[in-house]
Formats: C-alpha cells, structure tokens, sequence
C-alpha cells in the first residue's frame, strides 16, 4: 500500500491518510463573517471524501483585517455557533479540521495598514503602530481560543499570499525603524509574537501550524528561502507543530517562480512549485513536519514527495474543488487530479459566483 494511504502524527493529532485539503475561502459567509449553509454543505462534501485533514479557508482575526466581502470570521463569539456546526459535522464524517486564521494588512477592505506606509498600484496604506500591533498579537491569539473553543482540531497562522505577517517579513514592505522592522531578525518579530500568543492561549500541547511563503518571487528584494530557513527553525525551536509551504504574492514575477522554487535537477517532482525550496528546508530542519501545497496532481509526484521524506503531507486546493472525493478515487487507481488549471475557481470577476465551485466543470 502506498505510504499516502498510511496514518501520520500531526502533533497529538492522528489523521487517517497524507492527504490535507489547503485553505480555501469562498464568498459564502453572511455581511458579520458568519457561516452560511453552503459552506457547511461545501465541507460536508470534502469530509465524506476521506481527505485526512482540512484547513478551513482563511478567517479575519479582526474586522480591521478582513480580505474580502462575505469572509468568515473568527474575531468575536458572534461566529462560534456555525464553526462549531462546522467541525461537528467534518470530525463525524472522520476528518480532521484546522482554522486558517489571517489579517489581510494592506489588502484589508476595511483598513489599508501594513508595517509602513506602501503604495501598491495606485492604493496606499498606511503605517500600523506600536499599538495596534500589540492589539493584532492579541487578536490572532483570540481567533485561536475561539477556534478551539468551538471544535477545531488546531490552527494554523497565515504568513503567506502577501498578506499581514508576510507583508512585514518582506524588505520591500517592511521599512520601520523600530522592533518590528529592519533585519530579519525584527521583520520576523510579528510572526513569532503572534505564534508566541497562540501558543500561550492554546497550550504546550495544541497543534499550531503556519502557512509561509518559501520565495515571494519579487524582483528584488523581498523572502527568499535561505530567509525562511531561518524564520522556520526560531519557530521549530519554539514548538511549531507544522509549516505548509508555500509561495508568491502579489509582488510575484512569474517567470521567477516558474523557475526559482522548482527542483529543476529532479523532474520526479517538477511539478510541484515549490518542491526545490521543501527539498533545502526538510535537509536544514529534518525534524519539522512539513507539508506541500501548489501544482501537485499526479500519484507519482505524491509518492515521491512522501517516500523520499521531502514532506510528511500532501496539500491541495483547486484538485478538491474539481474533485472533493479526489483522495478516494487516487487511492482506487486514478492516476492523477482532474484539475487542469484553469484558475476560473480564483479568477476575481468569478469571485463570488464560481468560488469553490469548478467553473471548468460546470460552466
Ligand atoms: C478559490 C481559492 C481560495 C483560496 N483561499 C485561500 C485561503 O483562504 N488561504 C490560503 O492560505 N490559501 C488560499 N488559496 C491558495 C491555496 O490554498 C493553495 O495554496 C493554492 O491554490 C495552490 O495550490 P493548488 O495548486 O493545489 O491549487 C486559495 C486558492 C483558491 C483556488
């Protein structure tokens, strides 16, 4: 039987295969962030389809931090009751179910701030201080008790996309001249303040992950690897229990991504974005559990990446919105995930219509 199929350790968290469905926000939560219906049908779905873990799309751990209209939220006990729906009904279909929790910074709907000011494409943002920084800290660390209180089997803190913490690891964003800003060493302050707040919330034994960028492809300037190796073992040191890796932003270049995260010297894994930066991650912090989202769709990639230990996990996103019981029918011998990369699922104008639903399948 193939390794994919095999029970894995996340922490104190056993889930029943490899496979873990990443983040995946739709435009389906009500005008306060609560879950409506469709949502809870949507993960209905995903969890009758033996997928082993599932990271919730994205929740705001403030209004102040909300990335889009119609985002679910996990700021006050006003959204607990459907969350809690939520992860009774996932664990009684037998999967595991983590909150993603996020502040979108300067791509906020509501207040445009960041580390200092930045202007991006004709908006601006402005400068976040000392203050609120402290109160996001506390934020996210409310977001996590509210997310545990109401069922989920752990959190994981987004530091990827562009967003909030990902905007301040960035040299390009981050210009402050204070403790939050600077050297690497105080770019990475917010992310291991709030990892730090989690954990005192949560406890020594709670299962608290991190989505981060691996490259955010910028030309110039901004994360690269050899960056998040270092961020990746303070946080190891520190009791992380996973990291998801991922990549880009909206700084991206794309002919830089095409290229630079990829193990170009192995195409067993070619196909995973960022299968090259796993592969110098997992050689610097053997001990880490680590997952891998972006680009995987065949069975032979998946192996590979498991077998060889470039991974633990196995992560996916559009691949489940085309096929919700993918795992299933990869285990019964298909070859690889239907998705062909249309990026309908995520294209802005198809936004709130086509969101978690395959666009490419049901046109
Ligand atoms: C519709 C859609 C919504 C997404 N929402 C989130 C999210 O809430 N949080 C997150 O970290 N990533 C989000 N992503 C990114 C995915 O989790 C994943 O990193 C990316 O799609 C690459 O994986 P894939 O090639 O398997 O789709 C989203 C992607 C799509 C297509």
């Amino acid at each position: 039987m193939s390794v994919l199929f095999t029970t894995f350790n996340l922490g104190k968290l056993e889930t029943k295969n490899r496979f873990v469905r990443s983040a995946t926000t739709s435009y389906w939560s009500d005008d306060d962030g609560i879950l409506t219906d469709s949502i809870l049908d949507h993960y209905d779905k995903l969890s009758k389809g033996n997928i082993g873990l599932i990271i919730k799309g994205h929740s705001y751990v403030t209004e102040k931090g909300k990335a889009h209209e119609k985002q679910s939220g996990l700021s006050s006990e006003i959204h607990s009751p459907r969350m809690r729906e939520l992860t009774k009904l996932v664990h009684a279909n037998g999967s595991k179910i983590i909150a993603q929790i996020n502040h979108a910074g300067y791509t906020s709907i509501n207040d445009r701030a960041t580390a200092s000011f930045y202007e991006l494409d004709d908006k601006q943002a402005r400068e976040l201080s000392l203050e609120e920084i402290k109160q996001t800290i506390l934020d996210f660390g409310n977001a996590a008790k509210l997310a545990i209180d109401a069922g989920f089997d752990g959190v994981q803190i987004h530091a990827a996309h562009g967003y909030l913490i990902s905007q301040f690891l960035s040299d390009r964003i981050n210009k402050r001249e204070d403790e939050y800003g600077g050297t690497l060493e105080k770019r990475m302050k917010l992310l291991l303040d709030v990892y730090t707040e989690v954990r005192k919330q949560l406890g020594e034994k709670a299962i608290i992950g991190v989505k981060i960028n691996t490259d955010d492809f910028a030309p110039e300037g901004g994360v690269r690897v050899e960056d998040i190796l270092i961020v990746l073992k303070k946080l190891h040191e520190l009791g992380l229990t996973f990291a998801e890796l991922s990549g880009g932003g909206p700084e991206q270049e794309l002919k830089i991504r095409e290229s630079r995260g990829r193990a170009a010297e192995d195409s067993s894994y070619f196909e995973a974005t960022w299968g090259g930066h796993a592969k110098k991650i997992r050689s610097a912090i053997p001990n880490l559990t680590l997952i891998l989202v972006s680009g995987i769709r065949t069975r032979q990639t998946m192996d590979f990446l498991v077998e060889n230990n470039v991974v633990n996990l196995i992560s996916m996103s559009k691949p489940f919105i085309n096929e919700p019981d993918l795992v299933n029918l990869l285990e019964k011998g298909q070859d690889k995930a239907s998705c062909i990369d249309c990026f309908k699922c995520i294209s802005r104008n198809n936004f709130a219509k086509t969101m978690l639903r395959c666009f490419h399948k049901y046109p």
